[in-house]
């Protein structure tokens, strides 16, 4: 069985990847950690700090705040196990932080677990090469009003997708608000709705002469990233070292 820690099991998905282990027959949760969370309210140890930890897992599944970055990898390299980062938000120094780790340790990182945005990314890429530049993007996307970050990491993903096939040209504009802010051609534009309880919905627009070309996905209940997390681990698990995603998950779905 493969030992899974989650850091940050005291939240809404990290009590969902608890949930989706127990019924697992590969992996199996074996404690967490939670700056704030009561270590009562679960039937698996759970730590306040990173120093307190007790168990050795295989594999970290982390789903807690960007400010957990650092303690967790100095466990994960002092203990040689796997991560898989959820955790959307992270700055540009931490990023570089994240590269630097993986020489150590195999990490397996991406803005979003569920296959379908994915899919829905790489259909994106596919709408720039068929449309050419005359089309305008504009990516919005809905989540529910406790989402700390916006924009969202995976619509930040979306639109670096995007550019990449305009070879990095656009740049991106955050929202619109004032009297100066006609739209330039070489924008991309990102917004960010938040309200109740939308788990998150993200929707790209090719808006032509004539007509849009809206590709979107809605993910309907949080436990689609849990059972995402929870395959990614099982990847990461087999992997020495190197920065992984999901495009390499999928890889070895496909082949
Ligand atoms: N990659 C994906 O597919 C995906 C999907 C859903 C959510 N997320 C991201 O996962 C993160 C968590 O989402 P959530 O909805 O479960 O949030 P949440 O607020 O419900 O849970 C976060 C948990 O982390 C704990 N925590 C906060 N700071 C901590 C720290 N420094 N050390 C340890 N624990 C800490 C909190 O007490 C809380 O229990 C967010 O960044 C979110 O954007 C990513």
């Amino acid at each position: 069985m493969i030992k899974v820690l989650i850091w940050g099991i005291g939240g809404k998905m990290g009590k969902n990847v608890l949930e989706c282990l127990k019924n697992d027959g590969e992996a199996v949760c074996i404690g967490g950690v939670d700056k704030y969370a009561d270590p009562k309210a679960f039937d698996v140890p759970v730590f306040a700090e990173a120093e307190q930890i007790d168990v050795v897992p295989d594999v970290i599944i982390d789903f807690s705040r960007p400010d957990a970055l650092e303690p967790l990898m100095q466990f994960a390299v002092s203990n040689n196990c796997k991560v898989v980062l959820a955790t959307t938000g992270y700055s540009i120094d931490q990023i570089v932080q994240i590269g630097k780790y993986s020489e150590q340790i195999a990490i397996f990182k991406t803005a979003n677990l569920s296959l379908g945005v994915n899919l829905m990314t790489a259909l994106c890429r596919k709408a720039v090469q068929f449309l050419g530049g005359s089309y305008d993007v504009e990516i919005i996307e809905q989540h529910h009003n406790q989402k700390v970050d916006s924009p969202s990491g995976t619509a930040l993903a979306i639109a670096k997708a995007i550019n990449e096939e305009f070879d990095n040209q656009k740049r991106f504009v955050y929202g619109r608000n004032g009297g100066d802010t006609k739209r330039q051609q070489d924008e991309i534009g990102i917004h960010a709705v938040r309200g109740g309880t939308i788990v998150g919905k993200h929707e790209a627009l090719f808006i032509g002469k004539d007509e849009v070309i809206t590709i979107s996905h809605e993910a309907q209940s949080k436990m689609v990233f849990a059972v995402g997390a929870v395959r990614a681990a099982k990847y990461i698990v087999c992997h020495s070292c190197g920065l992984h995603d999901m495009q390499d998950l999928i890889a070895t779905m496909v082949d």
